[in-house]
């Protein structure tokens, strides 16, 4: 069936190469709930949202969509969907509810059971093991600005690798560990909430050294050639002019390469300021080779561009926010870019731009859209549905995006929205909902909003299909 309107040009259908992987992404904090359950110890995320003021209208992740009870249901709806790939991430204070010792079976138990009925439904898992929930005790022993919280990380590992190797397609060993270590530690918006430059520092360098560590520890224990990568939270950064070239270049250092470049090149960028960087003393004869030796993959999460440009600081216009540690550095949000309801630029050429960015300093290097998507208003409407257009809209360009990266050369193998159903939103509670699915948090009823339509027909002819394609 065709849809598009009278007159209108048809859109050419884009065709994605076969094997790409089209998934959904969730983190247990943000939709398990059972935050008492099966053994389970309670996390930095607890702790957080639990002290008042921090998590906006007091929400926490107590009960959330309660995926943790409903994966039965949760896995149905995925497959439903058509969707070929779920990324999750495992709760560690569940399978060690101290952050060390023995291992809690039950929550081994819950975690197999779940990539069996993906398996079953002919899904790939693709799990995270960090996506923020630092055991409580182990903040209370330092946490990230610990060594030994990434020795213990490692040990966690392979307990997961182990049990889960033989099931999993892809390992991820961190998400976004810039947000850990800057939110965190640093502007403390994030659990623990601390605002310390050093600790912050000491975690990057931390976080980076358990992500080596930990791919070292599966690879001791997974079957030879299975995938395990990081994911990173990048930006495109865009200078507003020429004059704000050199600027925009140390705002990239400082926003992407802090991360990037140690896992790809084995070092620290020498434009990032030294307050951000970990001093010598914390980075061992050794450490640098184990974080760059040993990527399969690098996964990305894209949701808006840094547009930077030069103002003076006495004289700011509304949409120019001053960059903290760059006098006469500002921050840009150019009216004419759309915004989501979390306040985020909509630039997809600033997601093609990025990866042929990545293509170029890591040639050859696989990488997946590991989060991709927008917040939106999304209400349920008097029939029972949910037209989030908003959304569509979003996903479409972005794909188109990432196609024109794949044209261009890009080793894309994969794309994930974020997220497959609304969720606890970190510091936004429920207040911002992401997902394809809604979810109305008084009855835990799934609604599949009208994006869920819309994705599940791209992935079942893995192309990108106009806007139009479903109709109304
Ligand atoms: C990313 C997080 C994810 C989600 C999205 C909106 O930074 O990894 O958990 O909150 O943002």
């Amino acid at each position: 069936m065709t849809t598009t309107p009278p007159g209108a040009a048809a859109e050419t259908v884009l065709a994605f190469p076969p094997g790409f992987v089209w998934g959904a992404s969730t983190a247990a904090y943000q939709i398990e709930g059972a935050a008492h359950e099966d053994g389970r110890g309670p996390s930095v995320w607890d702790t957080f949202s639990h002290t008042p003021g921090k998590v906006r209208r007091g929400d926490t992740g107590d009960v959330a969509c309660d995926a943790y009870h409903r994966s039965c249901d949760d896995l149905d709806l995925m497959s439903s969907l058509g969707l070929r790939a779920y990324r999750f991430s495992i709760a560690w204070p569940r399978i060690q509810p101290t952050g060390k010792g023995p291992v809690n079976q039950p929550a081994l138990d819950h975690y197999r059971s779940l990539v069996e009925g993906l398996r079953d439904r002919n899904i790939a898992p693709a799990v995270t093991l960090y996506h923020w929930d630092l055991p409580q005790a182990l903040e209370d022993a330092g946490g990230w600005p610990e060594r030994e919280t990434a020795e213990r990380f490692a040990e966690y590992a392979a307990i997961v690798g182990e049990a889960l190797g033989d099931t999993v397609s892809l390992w991820i060993t961190l998400n976004e560990p810039e947000v850990v270590a800057n939110q965190g530690y640093r502007t403390g918006r994030h659990a623990p909430g601390l605002r310390d430059p050093a600790r912050a520092a000491a975690a990057t360098h931390h976080l980076l050294l358990a992500h080596g560590l930990a791919t070292q520890a599966l690879r001791s224990v997974l079957p030879t050639g299975t995938p395990v990568g990081v994911t990173l939270n990048l930006t495109h950064v865009r200078p507003a002019g020429d004059d704000a070239t050199a600027a925009a270049s140390a705002v990239d250092a400082e926003a992407n390469r802090i991360f990037l470049d140690p896992i790809v090149v084995g070092a620290y960028p020498a434009e990032a300021r030294p307050v951000l960087l970990p001093p010598d003393r914390l980075v061992h004869a050794g450490d640098m080779e184990l974080v760059a030796s040993q990527l399969d993959f690098l996964g990305v999460n894209y949701y808006a561009p840094t547009i930077v440009g030069l103002r003076d600081w006495s004289d700011l216009r509304r949409n120019e926010q001053p960059l903290d540690g760059h006098p006469g550095v500002v921050t840009i949000r150019p009216d004419e870019l759309a915004r989501t309801s979390m306040g985020w630029l909509v630039d997809p050429d600033g997601l093609r731009e990025l990866l042929l960015r990545l293509h170029r300093d890591a040639p050859g290097l696989p990488l997946y859209i590991t989060e991709n998507g927008c917040a939106a208003d999304d209400y349920v409407d008097p029939e029972g549905g949910v037209d989030d257009d908003e959304r569509i809209r979003y996903v479409h360009d972005h794909l188109a995006a990432a196609h024109q990266a794949i044209a261009a050369g890009v080793a894309l193998k994969g794309y994930f929205v974020w997220s497959l159903l609304d969720n606890f939103e970190w510091a936004q509670g429920y207040s911002r909902r992401f997902g394809i699915v809604f979810v109305d948090f008084g009855t835990q009823r799934r609604i599949p909003k009208r994006s869920a339509a819309y994705y599940a027909r791209v992935v079942r002819e893995n192309a990108l299909l106009p806007v139009e394609a479903i109709g109304s």
